[in-house]
């Protein structure tokens, strides 16, 4: 397994070109398999989950041609069929339910391996399971296997007990092909929803209410295939900003949507940083005076749960005491530990991270648990004194396309080598 090796320390400075979004690209990659016929999909970034998921749907019956350099996918769905999707699949990426949506609308049947996914908290599917249910069919579980039968999806009305961001997309592409219309309430309101309902729009779904917390779907008959761009990577364009805070340089994300990371623009301003943006830029640059903040995790437009890891890295090097509360998942600390071993002076109380700032993080050979915790460690290691080694990086590759590349051009001193555990 591939280590990365980071000497810190350096000032992090220029420009990074952000790829497109993983969470939107999975759902509308799926959402392909709605239509006969070959889609094209632009700015596909090249990351691990993508390639899962273009087994998973080949898998299905999907034809498919990805041209990994220029990021461009094309889908021909012309023929799937209820292949049950096998465990070894889906149990490292959690969005593999989302066929559920699809293989229903189009065969009336799915069979789905319960998915895996990061190791942070229990994250059940039972949201989307009944929102299914509630749309005609029948579920049963079988020997870790989720059947999911009908006799045609017909549109309900379904109030979501909490707001799911899957969930939210899996229900969409179902009722995109319903009978009738399907009042979706408590809708996640995440951008990676409005992407993929934009898609489906394009595909000639009648939706309503996108980015708000109810959404109206009347079904179509049919849907057809169309080309899309995927919008830009949110997460990404925030953990290239952290990391540029961390190091109290000067970095620019391109290619990016402020909307999309508003709220990690106005926490780093309330820190002290000085945050720029243009239409589809945004610039951190080191302020006159630092200090800590308290960041609740919320779903969208609130501050995101992907962002907490990263952002604890950066808190770690701030002046005085800072707090993150996480609402979203409830063991999403796993981070803490390798940040304690890089001289992180960090107390958790339930679901409450205290972060005490250090003058100095301390390199130290530490391991990623998953892609967020990953990013946080690489983070601490850039902003560390000494020589980092950082194992486990397969987590990175799932959701950072060219990470390695990136930020070496931003001056990062970091190498990815063979071997380690
Ligand atoms: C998606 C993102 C993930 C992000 C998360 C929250 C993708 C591929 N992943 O994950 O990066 O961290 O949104 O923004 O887009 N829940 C249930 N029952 C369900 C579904 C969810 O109880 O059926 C709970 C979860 O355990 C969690 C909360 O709802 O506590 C939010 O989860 P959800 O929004 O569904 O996250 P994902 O879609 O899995």
């Amino acid at each position: 397994m591939d280590i990365y090796r980071i000497r810190g320390g350096k000032t992090l400075s220029g420009e990074v070109q952000i790829s497109g979004a993983k969470n939107a690209a999975l759902p509308v990659i799926v959402a392909s398999l709605l239509a006969r016929g070959k889609s094209t999909l632009y700015n596909v970034p090249d990351l691990q989950d993508i390639r899962t998921t273009i087994r998973i749907i080949e898998h299905i019956g999907a034809k498919t041609e990805f041209d990994a350099e220029k990021n461009l996918l094309t889908i021909d769905a012309t023929d799937i069929t209820n292949g049950e999707v096998p465990y070894d699949l889906v149990k490292t990426m959690r969005a593999s339910i989302y066929v559920m949506g699809p293989l229903l609308a189009r065969c009336c049947e799915a069979d789905v391996s319960l998915p895996g996914g990061c190791a942070i908290g229990a994250r059940p599917v039972d949201i989307h399971l009944s929102g299914f249910e509630k749309m005609g069919s029948t579920i049963t579980l079988e020997h870790g296997t989720v059947k999911a039968r009908t006799k045609g999806l017909t549109g309900a009305t379904y109030k979501m007990p909490k707001i799911s961001v899957g969930a939210t997309i899996n229900l969409l592409m179902g009722a995109s092909l319903a009978k009738g219309e399907t009042v979706l309430e408590n809708c996640a309101m995440e951008p990676d929803v409005v992407d993929l309902g934009r898609f489906l729009i394009k595909m000639g779904a009648k939706i309503e209410g996108l980015g708000t917390e109810r959404i109206i779907v009347n079904g179509v008959e049919k849907l057809n295939p169309v080309e899309y761009t995927i919008m830009p990577d949110r997460i990404e364009a925030g953990s290239y900003l952290l990391a540029g805070a961390a190091c109290r340089g000067t970095v620019t994300v391109t290619h990016a949507v402020p909307d999309h990371i508003r709220a990690l623009i106005d926490a780093l301003t309330a820190m002290g940083f000085t945050l720029s943006e243009t239409k589809d830029s945004v610039t951190v640059a080191p302020g006159r005076s630092l200090r800590g903040l308290l960041v609740t995790t919320t779903p969208f437009p609130g501050f995101p749960t992907d962002l907490q890891a990263p952002m604890m890295s950066l808190m770690a090097t701030l002046p005085g005491i800072s707090v993150i509360i996480e609402t979203i998942f409830e063991n999403r600390f796993t981070h803490v530990p390798e940040l304690l071993r890089m001289g992180g002076d960090i107390t958790i109380e339930g679901r409450s991270a205290i972060i005490n700032g250090v003058p100095k993080l301390l390199s130290a050979p530490v391991m990623m648990s998953d892609l967020r915790a990953g990013a946080a460690l690489v983070i601490a290691a850039l902003a560390a004194e000494g020589e980092s080694e950082i194992r486990r990086i397969y987590h990175a590759d799932r959701g950072y396309e060219k990470l390695c590349h990136k930020l070496q051009g931003i001056g990062a001193d970091i190498v990815r080598e063979k071997g380690g555990m």
